[in-house]
């Protein structure tokens, strides 16, 4: 339970839930693609780019600054942020082959291409999901549990300071409304009271209403069963 001393890892927990949550609605998409969600699917792009660029951030943040803060105050994390580290380059190169798979897909629509490709896409999703599903809770396991004993709240929220100057400002632009996304009614109110009144008025005027229309292609996936019986 977090005390006020502690950090609050609740906006990381977020992050790898969104991560998480959106590999899998991706493989449902991916699944249930017709030839004739061409259009969608090429549309799907600039989401994947920023989510592709946001994880990115992610392993920026930790490599550049969190990890190696640890490090200096905990050095029995060694052998877990050499694993760590190497998990992440897994998932950066699933990351590309997933990205690269995606863009085919469209082009083999309406050609005897389109099967293959999509199966092959298939597997490139999962593939991702099977390296988050490995990634996250290891990750959570040996480096959250090891920051509530190095770091106070205040030590913590300065490192969090330091990641963002590190990755800049893009990284706001797409991380933030896609990680509140994912966020329960009250986590989304409880991240948005503890921010500016600027930050909040960029993000309900601009910030979010951006993310719905990148989103968008990828919520307006029907039940794979639906799909699946009109074909
Ligand atoms: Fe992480
Ligand atoms: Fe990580």
């Amino acid at each position: 339970m977090t005390t006020g001393l502690e950090p609050d890892l609740r906006p990381s927990y977020l992050e790898h839930r969104a991560m998480r949550i959106d590999a899998g609605r991706l493989t449902a998409l991916v699944s249930a693609a017709q030839p004739d969600d061409a259009d969608r699917l090429s549309a799907l792009g600039s989401w994947y780019a920023g989510y592709e660029g946001a994880i990115h951030d992610h392993h920026t943040a930790e490599e550049a600054v969190i990890y190696p803060a640890l490090l200096e105050r905990d050095p029995s994390f060694a052998e877990a942020d050499a694993e760590l580290e190497g998990e992440h380059r897994v998932l950066a190169d699933r990351l590309e082959v997933a990205r690269q798979s995606l863009e085919r897909l469209p082009s083999a629509a309406g050609g005897g291409r389109w099967e293959r490709e999509r199966d092959e896409d298939v597997r490139a999703t999962q593939a991702l999901e099977a390296i988050l599903a490995t990634h996250l809770p290891h990750e959570e396991e040996v480096a959250f549990s090891r920051y509530r004993q190095a770091f106070t709240s205040d030590e913590f929220a300065d490192l969090g300071k330091a990641a963002w100057k590190v990755v800049g400002t893009r990284a706001i632009v797409f991380a933030g409304p896609w990680v509140l996304d994912h966020a329960t009614e009250q986590e989304r109110a409880e991240t948005l009271a503890a921010q500016p009144w600027l930050v909040r008025v960029v993000y309900r005027l601009a910030l979010r209403p951006r993310y719905e229309r990148l989103a968008r292609p990828l919520r307006s996936t029907p039940p794979l069963r639906a799909r699946r019986t009109e074909a």
